[in-house]
């Protein structure tokens, strides 16, 4: 089957004007309300663009750099123009840039100053927390790196591993945070034995552990979006163990900077103010019951052996 990809992008589902630049096209809102496969500037399926994620990541530091350091004059008030070679491009387009100054900065950015950052507040000194990852080409290990950095600023005493690490058992001493990406929904190398195992986990057999799981996936991978996270979330739960959190999701097809600030906004390829798009908005788990520093007792084993294999 063949796609012509320049239709598809100009296809009613886009709305009343296609030629018209509108960032805002790209909204969480407005891209879950089109048909996922709308699309697809970087192919499709397992032979899809490799290079997708940093092209964009490289798009959105260039730009962002440039609109840090200058501000930009459309001195010819230019008409947009386009040259086919082997890609498409504006024809004769050019701006003048001016290099910004720290007064430019202070006005574009009113009310941040240190003053008025918020200050981290200790909510739970010495908590064991238990951060694993799945991971393989590194954005979920960020992603757990920065969940593990604030706890460890909420007071948390954070230990960080793979997934396959815990594969032989789960502590029920402390709450475990899983962050897990897919591939074609599979696990990632280091998360292949822990969800193996899972599989093969009996009822009743993971309780005691108390649990959160963020996944990392893109929606480009429509059919397989967030599998590996969602099994895992589902599986554990179907073993006995106490899911703390409702799963969190962070979708990297809405162009999501690897260890973004949860809970705040990151820049996207398309509209450098929209939010990133997370349901629901996650934290790490509140300090709970059975913690070894809780006042209330646990009389669960230190550890529940995992299912075997
Ligand atoms: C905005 C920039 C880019 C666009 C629009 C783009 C688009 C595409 C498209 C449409 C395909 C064909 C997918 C298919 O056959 O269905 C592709 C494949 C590919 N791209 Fe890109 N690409 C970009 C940047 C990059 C970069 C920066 C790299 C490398 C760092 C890269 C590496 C590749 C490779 C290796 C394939 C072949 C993948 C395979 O056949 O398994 N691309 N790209
Ligand atoms: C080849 C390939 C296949 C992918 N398959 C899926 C998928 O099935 N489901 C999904 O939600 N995300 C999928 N993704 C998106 C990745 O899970 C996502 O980019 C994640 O951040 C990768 O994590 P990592 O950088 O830690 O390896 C895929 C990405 C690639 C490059």
């Amino acid at each position: 089957m063949s796609v012509v990809v320049p239709a598809l992008h100009r296809d009613p589902v886009w709305g009343p004007n296609v030629e018209a630049f509108d960032p805002d096209r790209f909204t969480p809102e407005r891209a879950a309300a089109r048909p996922p496969h709308a699309y697809k500037p970087f192919g499709t399926g397992e032979r899809a663009c490799i290079g997708n994620r940093f092209a964009l990541h490289e798009a959105t530091l260039v730009l962002g750099l440039l609109l840090h350091r200058y501000t930009v004059d459309d001195h010819t008030n230019y008409q947009l123009k386009i040259v086919q070679a082997l890609t498409i491009k504006p024809e004769g387009f050019t701006l003048r840039l001016r290099r910004r100054t720290p007064q430019d900065r202070a006005v574009a950015t009113p009310g941040i100053s240190a003053a008025t950052a918020p200050a981290t507040t200790m909510r739970a000194p010495g908590t064991p927390l238990l951060v694993l990852h799945g991971s393989n080409l590194g954005s979920t290990r960020r992603w757990a790196d920065t969940l593990a950095a604030r706890a460890e600023d909420a007071g948390f005493t954070v230990t960080r591993s793979a997934l396959d690490d815990a594969a032989d058992g789960l502590p029920t001493d402390r709450p475990v945070l899983v962050v897990a990406a897919s591939y074609n929904g599979r696990p990632t190398d280091d998360a292949e034995k822990f969800v193996g195992r899972l599989d093969d986990a009996g009822s009743g057999e993971l309780t005691g552990v108390r649990y959160g799981v963020l996944g990392v996936g893109d929606r480009n991978w429509s059919a397989t979006y967030q599998r590996i996270p969602t099994l895992i979330d589902d599986r554990l739960a179907a073993g006995g163990a106490q899911r703390l959190v409702e799963r969190g999701e962070a979708d990297n097809s809405i162009g999501l900077a690897a260890g973004a600030e949860p809970g705040s906004t990151a820049p996207s390829p398309h509209c450098s103010t929209r939010s990133v798009r997370r349901r629901p908005r996650w934290r790490p788990p509140p300090p709970a019951t059975g913690c070894t520093n809780s006042t209330r007792p646990t009389s669960t084993p230190p550890c529940t052996p995992g299912p075997s294999p």
